[in-house]
């Protein structure tokens, strides 16, 4: 009998023990599993405050990139901000992506305008940047490494682009400051463009201006122009010209 009940409470004991070491295990996979958790939430918020930071970084360094390039040359740059997500976003709406051949984009800068049609579905290596500031030129072949980027006049695209088109362009895609030439040459500049694209396709030109960048009177354009664009400073709207007929 009395061995009986210290066998039963050898059992018990042994049971006891048991439920404990297994309540400890229980315990320890629970914090394991909070702290990986926790460790994963933190190291989520890092990358995310680290992105967040860099695009700050990139931002702030694009305007002091810009405000520079103004004061080396207020009239060619054009601008002492580049262009907002959102006036960029509307320049690369006009562009149909699945329409094929190379994009031309004139007067890129830091590259605001050409992220968007990237964004549009424009695979990078269709695009072409014509730029005229060698420092910009150095950070676009950074930034877009599949680009071609080709350092030179845009008012003189033809000759600039002389070697690398291979086939006509389905899109030409302007931010040059086109109010600080004469017409005659604004209009050239568009002609010459036309010239080196396929029949139908938009030349895209931001303004921040009220009337038409380029001279329409008698020029055989199709124009439609884009309500205005209040989140870029200043606000700007943007022109679409087609050749007519
Ligand atoms: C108003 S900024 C626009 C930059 C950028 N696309 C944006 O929207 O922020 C005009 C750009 O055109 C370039 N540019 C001015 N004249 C040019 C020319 N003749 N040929 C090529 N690029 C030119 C300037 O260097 C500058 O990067």
């Amino acid at each position: 009998m009395a061995a009986r009940i210290e066998g039963e409470v050898r059992v018990t004991a042994a049971d006891f023990m048991d439920s404990v070491a297994e309540a400890r295990l229980r315990v320890s996979a629970a914090r394991y599993k909070v702290e990986d958790e926790v460790r994963g939430t933190a190291t989520k918020l890092k990358t995310r405050v680290s992105r967040a930071a860099g695009e700050a970084r990139t931002k702030l360094g694009d305007e002091a990139r810009f405000i520079k390039s103004w004061i080396d040359d207020p009239l060619r740059t054009g601008s002492v901000t580049p262009s907002s997500p959102f006036l960029a976003r509307r320049m690369a709406s006009y562009v149909d992506p699945a329409s094929p051949g190379p994009v031309i984009e004139i007067g890129p800068g830091t590259g605001p305008v050409t992220e968007a049609l990237i964004a549009r579905g424009i695979d990078e290596s269709r695009l072409i940047l014509v730029e005229y500031s060698p420092e910009f030129c150095a950070l676009l072949r950074e930034r877009f490494p599949r680009a071609t980027i080709v350092e030179g006049d845009a008012y003189a695209l033809s000759t600039t682009l002389a070697g690398h088109l291979t086939e006509k362009a389905s899109a030409i895609v302007s931010s040059l400051p086109l109010f600080t030439r004469p017409p005659a040459q604004r209009s050239a500049l568009v002609k010459d463009a036309f010239s080196l694209a396929v029949d139908g396709a938009p030349f895209i030109q931001f303004t921040y201006s009220v009337i038409s960048p380029v001279p329409r009177k008698g020029a055989g354009l199709k124009s439609q122009v884009s309500d205005w664009v209040l989140r870029n400073i200043p606000p700007a709207r943007v022109w679409v010209y087609r050749r007519a007929g």
